[in-house]
């Protein structure tokens, strides 16, 4: 099967680009099932239930979150019914929503585990036990896991990748939104791929508005971010999976702006 992962969503922009760009990827590649991460989908900060619905409707499947989960407190209204949303697993015992979903779309059942990492991240349940507990938990029902690794060190993600490699499909990380250059399929049939990169503004930093990020670097005062406007850029991976062993044949980044997409 074809699965197709969207790195970070920012903002109205960032929403903009998918909309844009899944006719024209969909057509190309052939995308059983697409999941995004959906973090920063309502201007930065978290999600809402009509983002959700929006996002659903462009054709994704499944959304992951990570540490900006619970910014837009409306999600406490309805997380725990969102069967097509998964926040990060190993958030301590209590925490509304699920940590892990199955996918069913384009004919094909995909489970996705979203994990977050503990490295200049706040202290949470250990990510690596966690994963252990679920996969074990998974494979008994589909041999085709996704892990969206939702960490700020990229040492922290890599170990995640090969903790996994053999028992998850795919291991890709979110949360730095800058997309790595080391995607590849580890020894034991694993895609991994260190980060997925984002979909929002190009011009801002990690798609905020940028003199405001500057002012904070160079004065250390306390500042309001808000999504940047404008041009956008898409980054997204594309691995091709064997439906009986799980195990993947083929992992490919893809990084569009507007102007790729006009070419395609
Ligand atoms: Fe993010
Ligand atoms: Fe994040």
């Amino acid at each position: 099967m074809n699965v197709l992962f969207i790195g970070d969503i920012v903002g109205s922009v960032g929403r903009a680009a998918v909309k844009k760009a899944l006719p024209a990827l969909k057509s190309k590649y052939n995308p059983h099932i697409i999941i995004a991460n959906g973090e920063n989908a309502a201007a930065g900060r978290g999600i809402t239930a009509a983002i959700v619905k929006e996002l659903l409707d462009a054709g994704v499947h499944g959304i992951t979150m990570g540490n900006h989960t619970w910014d837009n407190k409306e999600i406490f209204e309805w997380i725990d019914e969102q069967q097509r949303l998964v926040r990060p697993a190993n958030f301590p015992a209590g925490a509304p929503g699920q940590g892990a979903m199955i996918i069913k779309a384009g004919g094909k059942e995909l489970a996705i585990v979203n994990l977050q990492g503990r490295t200049f991240l706040p202290a949470i349940d250990c990510p690596f036990a966690k994963a252990d507990e679920l996969i074990e938990q998974l494979r008994q029902r589909t041999k085709c896991i996704l892990v969206d690794f939702h960490a700020e060190a990229t040492s922290e993600k890599i170990a995640m990748g090969w903790h996994l490699d053999g028992r998850a499909s795919l291991v890709v990380g979110t949360h730095t939104h800058v997309q790595t250059n080391d995607d590849r399929i580890l020894p034991e049939g694993t895609a991994y791929l260190t980060d997925v990169g984002m979909c929002g503004p190009i011009n801002g930093v990690l798609g905020m508005e940028r003199t405001a990020v500057l002012h904070k670097f160079k004065t250390q005062l306390p500042v309001r971010f808000v999504v940047d406007e404008g041009d956008w850029h898409f980054h997204a991976v594309l691995v091709d999976l064997d439906d009986a062993t799980g195990k993947a044949k083929r992992i490919q980044k893809i990084r569009l702006t507007e102007t790729d997409l006009m070419m395609m």
